[in-house]
């Protein structure tokens, strides 16, 4: 059966964004961030506090966090490699913060410097003072299908990852196909690796539509009774530690999908599809998203 609500957890402001060459100001962050809030996204990502030399289009997080207009019932979520960032994050009044392992070595290398144990030793000072200071940690998982530099990835390397999180103190796993090489067969099988070992009302996923695949991988992951998806408005992002990545399920697609099955989301479609051309606009290009190309052409 299907779940009748879905959480999305939008991601455009920060795993969309920071991809992007074109350094977008502080203001134009903000602007989007609090479109998405009346857009009526609850759950928005809105910053990543990792080194500027390794990811310069984030550099303004401090700036971002500090000038949106909250709403309070909108979490607004950053992403933390380490201590330091986990610091600045909560400095900056971070809702929540989300630590990033990967289930293959190779990514994890080139994505933060150090091997899986490595990543999770330098989260546990994360989730302990996170527990003192009663802010919620989400866990994600890169690379759950395939990895651009080890390739095929195990599910039971996914499982073990995604369990060790759980375990930690993570109160949501995301599952990321980095690469979006999944299918409907090896999204299934992961997941129900994974589902063996984490319960699945703690489990979110977080495709990338490389291969054009990702809304059939989602509603692998509904009909598993997964009930929260990531998506980025407009389709944005990549990943830079990922070689021909392309984006991010759009977020409009999604809610499209979702309206299409009669599951609740809270977001207004029309409200969001202009958040997508609002930020689209100032990168120079339409949205990745074929809802929001076919609406404007059809309303033009
Ligand atoms: P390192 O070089 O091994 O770390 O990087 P270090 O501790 O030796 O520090 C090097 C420099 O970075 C030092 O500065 C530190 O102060 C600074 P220097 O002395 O050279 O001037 N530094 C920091 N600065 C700001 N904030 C910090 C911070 N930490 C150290 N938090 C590190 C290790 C983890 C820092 C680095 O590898 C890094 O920042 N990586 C981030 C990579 C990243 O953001 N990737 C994209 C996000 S993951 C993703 O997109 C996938 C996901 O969406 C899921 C999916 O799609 O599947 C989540
Ligand atoms: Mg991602």
């Amino acid at each position: 059966m299907l779940p009748k609500n879905v959480k999305i957890v939008e991601v455009g402001p920060r795993d969309g964004l920071q991809n992007e060459k074109q350094l977008i100001s502080a203001q134009d962050k903000i602007t989007l961030i609090d479109k998405l809030s009346d857009a009526g996204l609850s759950y928005i990502e809105s910053g990543s506090f990792v080194s500027p030399k390794w990811v310069p289009q984030m550099a303004t997080s401090t700036d971002v966090f500090n000038g949106i207009s909250r709403h309070a019932d909108v979490t607004y979520a950053a992403l933390t490699p380490n201590i330091k960032g986990y610091e600045a994050a909560i400095a900056a009044n971070a809702d929540e913060v989300a630590i990033f392992a990967a289930a293959s070595e190779g990514f994890s290398q080139k994505n933060i410097n150090c091997s899986i144990d490595e990543s999770i030793e330098r989260f546990a000072p994360i989730i302990t003072a996170a527990k003192q200071a009663n802010i919620k940690v989400r866990g994600y998982v890169s690379c759950v299908v395939g990895c651009p530099y080890d390739g095929d990835i195990a599910p039971e390397k996914v499982a073990e990852v995604a369990e060790k999180l759980f375990e930690m103190g993570c109160y949501e796993i995301s599952l990321g196909d980095t690469i979006g090489v999944g299918t409907a067969a090896s999204v299934q099988n992961m997941l129900q690796a994974v589902i063996a070992r984490v319960p699945k009302q703690h489990l979110a996923v977080h495709f990338h539509d490389t291969y054009g695949q990702a809304l059939t991988n989602i509603y692998t992951a509904l009909q598993n009774g997964i009930a929260i998806i990531d998506s980025a408005v407009a389709g944005l992002g990549g990943c830079p530690y990922a070689k021909g990545a392309s984006g991010n399920v759009a977020t409009e697609d999604v809610v499209y999908l979702l309206n299409g099955l009669s599951i609740e989301t809270g977001i207004d479609l029309n409200k969001l599809l202009a958040a997508g051309w609002y930020i689209s606009d100032i990168l120079g290009k339409a949205p990745i998203s074929k809802v929001s190309n076919a609406y404007r052409a059809q309303n033009n």
